[in-house]
């Protein structure tokens, strides 16, 4: 389900609910002119990052202490979002950038799913958060890494880590959690030719055409939502040989099939970063993981190791595909009309497994991380005001 944030579009919004409208929200008691603590942290927070910048989360303030959060996954539009565990892991990483926000204001933050909640299908996600004050909290360390995290889809420096980076990142993610290192030329070279095959999958798929034509912004859009097609990584001239050839799914398969189209484009996006970075890392559950509310957990772990290595001068870009078709493969899950795709799949997942050994089906996250120089253009948000919902009449279900 793809939802529209723009204002006048309102009719996947949750029942009962619409957006902020200027006259509306100032009801609730929340200035116009001076945000309350609650906007403030919800202002940061909407900085997390999201599978393609989709941002899959609404805010309907309750008080100036409870916040419910309207998430959805993307999973019938976005062939990504297996199982809506792109968009579980998303929102924990909300969850998470709220926490560390709401630190800063002296407040802990509690989050509870709604799980018996009887409309709500599995696709959306409804958390109560309530701030608890302390006088005894601090604010979280990593606060001022919410706003200047982003993510790094260039070639990177590839220096060696350090011993203590290492062992920051390590226990950033907690107890339930742990890091695969693939370092060195010999894996970083594996992996970066893992990228290089799983691309050709997903840049000769139509079901993948549809999502890439959808999130990536081209010319100068800000990519509000969406990905700014400039910080994909490709040379000006690729890219506007792709953003022609992308105009149409004929195109795409005349130029993959008779002019070896994504030949330039794999090159730059997989194989020349995934060699230049300084590791490839995989982080892996202690059990496979199998609710909503384990993805989220996840999501949690991978924000804080995020943030963690922005605060050491790091950068990183998630690599999740390759995952995503292995977990398509080894549970037999439709995800492409194309046999030869599906084979495509089962020959990544086999590579996975080679990559990552024996817990390979406990992997929640992989990417590669390495030192500056800093991307020079980052995808924007969503302005806070898109994103609240005001309760439009009173319903039984809440
Ligand atoms: C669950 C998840 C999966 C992601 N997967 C990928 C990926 O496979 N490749 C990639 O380049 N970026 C990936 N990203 C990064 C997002 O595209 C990025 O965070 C988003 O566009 C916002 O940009 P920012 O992180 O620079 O703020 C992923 C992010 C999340 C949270």
């Amino acid at each position: 389900m793809k939802l529209e944030k723009d204002a006048g579009n309102s009719a996947e919004m949750p029942g009962g609910l619409s957006q902020d409208k200027a006259s509306s929200f100032s009801s609730t008691g929340y200035s116009k002119t001076s945000p309350s603590t609650i906007e403030q942290i919800l202002d940061l927070a909407r900085w997390a990052p999201s599978g393609d910048n989709t941002q899959p989360w609404w805010f309907e303030i309750i008080d100036e202490r409870h916040i419910v959060i309207h998430g959805y996954d993307t999973r019938e539009g976005c062939v990504y979002d297996l199982d809506g565990h792109g968009s579980q892991i998303s929102l924990g990483a909300l969850l998470e950038t709220m926490a560390i926000a709401a630190s800063s204001y002296g407040f802990q933050m509690h989050a509870q799913r709604r799980v018996h909640f009887p409309q709500n299908p599995e696709t959306s996600l409804i958390f109560d958060v309530h701030l608890i004050p302390g006088s005894r909290i601090q604010a979280d360390p990593l606060v001022p890494y919410i706003k200047t995290r982003m993510v790094q889809r260039r070639p990177m420096n590839a220096r060696e880590l350090s011993p203590l980076e290492k062992a920051a990142l390590e226990s950033s993610i907690g107890e339930r959690f742990r890091i695969i290192w693939l370092e060195g030329f010999a894996k970083r070279w594996q992996t970066a030719s893992l990228m290089f095959s799983n691309a050709k999958l997903r840049l000769t798929m139509p079901e993948a055409y549809k999502v890439h034509r959808e999130i990536i912004k081209w010319g100068d859009n800000k990519g509000e939502e969406g990905v700014p097609a400039k910080t994909l990584g490709l040379d000006p001239l690729t890219l506007r040989l792709m953003q022609w050839v992308m105009g149409s799914w004929q195109r795409v398969e005349f130029f993959n099939t008779y002019l070896a189209g994504t030949l330039a484009p794999r090159i730059q996006m997989d194989l020349i970063p995934g060699i230049a970075c300084s590791a490839h890392f995989v982080i892996l559950a202690e059990r496979e993981p199998e609710s909503i509310d384990d993805y989220t957990d996840a999501g949690r772990a991978v924000q804080r190791f995020w943030l963690t290595l922005t605060k050491l001068g790091l950068f990183m870009q998630p690599e999740l595909t390759p995952l995503i078709f292995a977990t398509y493969a080894r549970n037999r899950v439709p995800f492409t009309k194309s046999k030869q795709k599906e084979r495509e799949a089962d020959k990544i997942e086999t590579r996975v497994n080679q990559l990552i050994g024996a817990d390979s089906s406990h992997a929640v996250f992989m990417g590669r991380i390495g030192a500056g120089p800093p991307p020079t253009v980052r995808s924007e948000r969503l302005p806070l005001k898109a994103l609240l919902l005001v309760r439009e009449y009173h319903s039984s279900k809440y």
